[in-house]
């Protein structure tokens, strides 16, 4: 199951909308909520004097499908949730941690015990009763008890989960039937040990742990008869420019993407119901409103947090903002041979071909311009420039600019449209989609191959040819799993694929590689600040409507179908970037992005994003998902104070305003640096570095202690940038394949065994299907800019 970033935005206001009920069944008085679109209730009961526990009830409509979630914050990722399906005539409840693919919760002093009057399926309704044992954890993954007011989320499924039987056996689908956050109130009560002590069978996450099956034991491995002398795992931004450049050496170039095809262009059929020409992915309105289109499959289901699973990764579904990186952002930490002055040349080399605009509408007219002007005028009142962010990247000390975006032709744009066309032009490149990558092949330091798995569970070798590379581009959210599965990190986490379920084949003990891979994992958090406009202002603060873009009207259908209109736009109105120095001397970096959700009301998400010293560690689980071992934001306290520090300057010039005024007039830095949201800006789980001490690739982006293994995405970033990650993934994969076609496709010393161990195996299995058709080399030079 996933919660998505959208789900969070509203953890700063939640006010209290629970009412006593006393329930029949259990005799149970509750504080109860209920949601008004999706019908389900949530009771909770505490004792008058609240410690850990508390007694839970969740009430679905159903008609024997789906599952309801409550998650204990509003901050959905991080936060523990307590999970509940029927299946059959009875109901399964337990406890969860994790963004996606959620795991079982297990640690021995927390868990959920059913009441049995409160816990059964009817013709219209489940109802699940549990006592929640040890879940106040006192920590940031649930609410606190020494207040009253509490603010919790909840996410509705329509459709059941797989393997329903058990907590451990469960697996979601996305929560279609909706999401969102609500504020209760707690309302002890000394009734409550009574109630306490009919809850029976306390079992951690339900049913124990996730039991493991290994469901590689008796799958059958065959070996593709195609070789190849580059193969590229992951067909994001990164992993179609790197394949597209090696492609241009005329070596034969191997791009293999877990997920689907995306755009109409490259097969994706997951159209707009006004015009069945262009996908939800196309459109870049419709940027906004993906978490709740009529597909959502482009999500990946096994990783950590949100990234995603589709031809062209995150540049799919990402907000289309594309900042061009500052100087900053390679000169403060990027080794030698990747400061600015380094790969500048081929930051050019994208922007010639993906250049990004603040102008995406083709008339030439900007719409939808409330928060623009609300917010130019407010920022203009504090002495702040005007900017463009495309012509002027280093600027980005009390800036705003229009929003530079990725879009092109009135399309979402990026490498799926200004590179893979290139590729696909020529003979020597194949993509294969709906291709995961489980691991690289090894033999000792060299790689021969990659093995495979298609949507059919297929599994297959496929070898490089003699002086090959390999290429991993999965992602910073996923390219370490690659690299855990081929024997290369910290020693836990593969022991981790060692005894798990997933039947990857690891190499011998003796051949790991203990590298820092999944530490150092940073990511922009997100803080929100609301605005009202003043009576003075409202007229310059109209704004369109949600239903506006994603059920538009006529004149704007015609607009998009010229390229043109505000459905040729995204969602953002106006970027801003600021700097503060702080006590321990690094310059920290803001951005904000400001639209206007509902007339009267402008909304700045402000990310603290370059300078920011806060890191986590990304790890995998038994069953092959990433995870956060350490969350990674917001865990130092200069990056506390900062935030603190930005947010307060802002709201305290807004109270003095004749534009914007806080929409909470109780609003400080202090109450909201609590508040935050997962940027999805993941960088540096494969970093780049001078020494295998600290570092997972070296300059050439090559991975330490192999001869031929290679990452290229967001992963070797060791930095994070000033604006959103896109184009500097794209910078840093233009430059990595000058640095990897530099080394030659044909390796002196360590030829790798072109005889892999596989070789007497039988069968060779066809190429994998849903290979896209080639695209026609008549698209000319497509051009495009994102951000989140
Ligand atoms: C919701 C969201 C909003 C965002 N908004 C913005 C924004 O507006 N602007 C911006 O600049 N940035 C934004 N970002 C971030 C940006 O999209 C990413 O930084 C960027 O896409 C990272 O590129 P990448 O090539 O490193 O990896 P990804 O984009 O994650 O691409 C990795 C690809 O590899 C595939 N893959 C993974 N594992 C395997 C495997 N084992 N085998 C085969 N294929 C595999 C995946 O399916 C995916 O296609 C956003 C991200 C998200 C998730
Ligand atoms: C329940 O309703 C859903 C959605 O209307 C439907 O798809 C499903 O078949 C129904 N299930 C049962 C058991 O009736
Ligand atoms: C459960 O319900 C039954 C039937 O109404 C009742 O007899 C029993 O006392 C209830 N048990 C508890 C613990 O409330
Ligand atoms: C089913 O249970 C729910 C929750 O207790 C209740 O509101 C509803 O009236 C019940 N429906 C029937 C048909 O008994
Ligand atoms: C789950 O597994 C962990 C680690 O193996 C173990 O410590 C714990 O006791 C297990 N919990 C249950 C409920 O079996
Ligand atoms: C592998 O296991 C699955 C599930 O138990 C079974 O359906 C399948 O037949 C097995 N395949 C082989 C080759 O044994
Ligand atoms: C409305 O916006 C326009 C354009 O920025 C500006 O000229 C005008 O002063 C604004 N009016 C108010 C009341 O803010
Ligand atoms: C759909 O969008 C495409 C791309 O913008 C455009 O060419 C086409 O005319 C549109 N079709 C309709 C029916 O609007
Ligand atoms: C922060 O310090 C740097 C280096 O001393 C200086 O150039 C910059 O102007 C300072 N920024 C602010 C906002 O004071
Ligand atoms: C706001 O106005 C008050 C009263 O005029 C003044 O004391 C305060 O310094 C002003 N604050 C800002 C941030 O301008
Ligand atoms: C902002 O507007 C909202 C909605 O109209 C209102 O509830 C709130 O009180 C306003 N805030 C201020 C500070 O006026
Ligand atoms: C192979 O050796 C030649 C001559 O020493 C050298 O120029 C070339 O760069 C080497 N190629 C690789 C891939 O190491
Ligand atoms: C690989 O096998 C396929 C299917 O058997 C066959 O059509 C193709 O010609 C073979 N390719 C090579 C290079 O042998």
């Amino acid at each position: 199951m996933r919660f998505l970033l959208s789900s969070l935005a509203f953890a700063a206001s939640v006010y209290s909308q629970s009412a006593a009920f006393l329930d029949p069944k259990t005799g149970i008085e509750f504080q109860q909520h209920t949601d008004a679109t999706t019908g389900l209730k949530f009771g909770i009961a505490v004792p008058t004097t609240v410690q850990s526990d508390f007694i839970g009830q969740i009430v679905l409509p159903t008609n024997g499908t789906g599952y309801a979630g409550i998650s204990l914050t509003p901050k959905m990722v991080g936060s523990l949730f307590v999970l509940a399906w029927p299946n059959v005539d009875s109901v399964v409840g337990g406890l969860f941690i994790g963004y996606s693919a959620p795991n079982v919760y297990t640690n021995a002093s927390v868990s959920v015990s059913p009441i049995a009057n409160g816990t059964f399926v009817n013709s219209t309704h489940m109802s699940y009763t549990f006592l929640c044992t040890g879940c106040i954890t006192g920590t940031s993954s649930s609410f606190s008890g020494s207040t009253a007011d509490i603010s919790l989320g909840f996410a509705v499924g329509t459709k059941s989960p797989t393997n329903p039987t058990s907590a451990s056996s469960a697996t979601f689908v996305y929560h279609d039937g909706g999401f969102g956050g609500f504020g209760m109130t707690l309302s002890g009560s000394a009734d409550y040990p009574t109630w306490a002590a009919t809850a029976s069978g306390s079992a951690a996450g339900g049913s124990g742990n996730a039991t493991c099956t290994n469901v590689g034991t008796n799958t059958t491995t065959t070996v593709s008869n195609s070789t190849y002398d580059y193969i590229v795992a992951g067909a994001g931004p990164a992993g179609i420019i790197v394949a597209q450049r090696l492609t241009e050496s005329g070596k034969s170039v191997l791009l293999l993407e877990g997920g689907k095809a995306s755009t109409y262009a490259t097969g994706g059929r997951s159209t707009v119901s006004w015009n069945d020409t262009v996908t939800q992915y196309d459109v870049p309105s419709m940027s906004y409103y993906l978490t709740t289109a009529s597909d959502t499959s482009e999500y990946c289901t096994d990783t950590a947090s949100q990234a995603g699973c589709l031809l062209g990764g995150g540049t799919m579904v990402n907000a289309l903002m594309f900042i061009r990186p500052q100087t900053a952002d390679f000169d403060d930490k990027w080794p030698a041979g990747w400061k600015w002055n380094d790969v500048s040349a081929a930051a050019e080399k994208l922007y010639s071909r993906n250049p990004g605009t603040t102008l995406p509408s083709k008339d030439g007219k900007r719409y939808d311009q409330g928060a623009f002007n609300a917010m130019s005028n407010f920022l203009k009142g504090m002495g702040w420039s005007h900017i463009d962010a495309i012509e002027q990247p280093d600027s980005k000390h009390e800036v705003y600019s229009y929003p530079p975006w990725d879009i092109q032709n009135g399309l979402r744009a990026g490498p799926v449209t200004s590179y893979l066309p290139l590729a696909q032009a020529s003979p020597n490149f194949k993509l294969s989609l709906e291709t995961k990558v489980l691991r690289a092949v090894r033999d000792g330091s060299s790689i021969t191959g990659v093995e495979v798995q298609t949507s059919t569970g297929a599994r297959q070798i496929i070898n490089l040819k003699a002086g090959g590379k390999v290429v991993l581009a999965g992602g910073a959210m996923s390219s370490p799993r690659i690299l855990f599965n081929s024997g290369i990190g910290p020693k836990d986490q593969i022991s981790t694929v060692q005894s798990g379920c997933t039947g990857v084949t690891l190499p011998a003990e003796s051949d790991w590689i203990d590298l820092p891979v999944g530490q150092n994992l940073r990511d922009h958090p997100i803080f929100t600040l609301t605005f009202n406009t003043t009576s003075a202002s409202a007229a310059n603060a109209t704004s369109m409507l949600a239903s506006q873009f994603t059920n538009p009207g006529q004149t704007d259908i015609d607009l998009f179908a010229k390229a043109s209109g505000p459905l040729a736009q995204s969602g953002q109105r106006l970027n801003f970037w600021s700097s503060l120095n702080s006590t321990d001397g690094i310059t920290r970096f803001f951005q904000g992005t400001v639209n206007s959700p509902s007339a009267g009301t402008v909304r700045a998400k402000v990310y603290l994003t370059h300078g920011a010293t806060s890191a986590g560690v990304l790890g995998i689980t038994s069953t092959g998902s990433t995870q956060f071992s350490t969350e990674p934001l917001m865990n130092t306290d200069e990056d506390k104070a900062a935030v603190v520090e930005f947010l307060d300057s802002i709201l305290n010039a807004a109270r003095n305003s004749t534009i914007l005024v806080p929409s909470s007039a109780s609003a400080t830095g202090a109450s909201l640096v609590a508040s935050y949201v997962s940027g999805s800006h993941f960088v540096g789980t494969a970093m780049m570095g001078d020494s295998k001490q600290n570092a997972v690739v070296d300059t050439d982006t090559k991975v330490f202690g192999t001869d031929n293994l290679f990452v290229v995405d967001a992963s070797i970033h060791p930095d994070l940038p000033t604006g959103n990650t896109q184009a500097i993934v794209m910078v840093v994969a233009e430059h990595a394949a000058a640095k990897i076609l530099a080394l030659g496709s044909s390796s002196n010393s360590t030829a790798p065994s072109i005889t892999p161990p596989f070789a007497n195996s039988t069968i060779p299995v066809t190429t994998p299907s849903n290979t896209t058709q080639p695209l026609t080399p008549t698209e000319s030079s497509p051009d495009a800019e994102d951000d989140c």
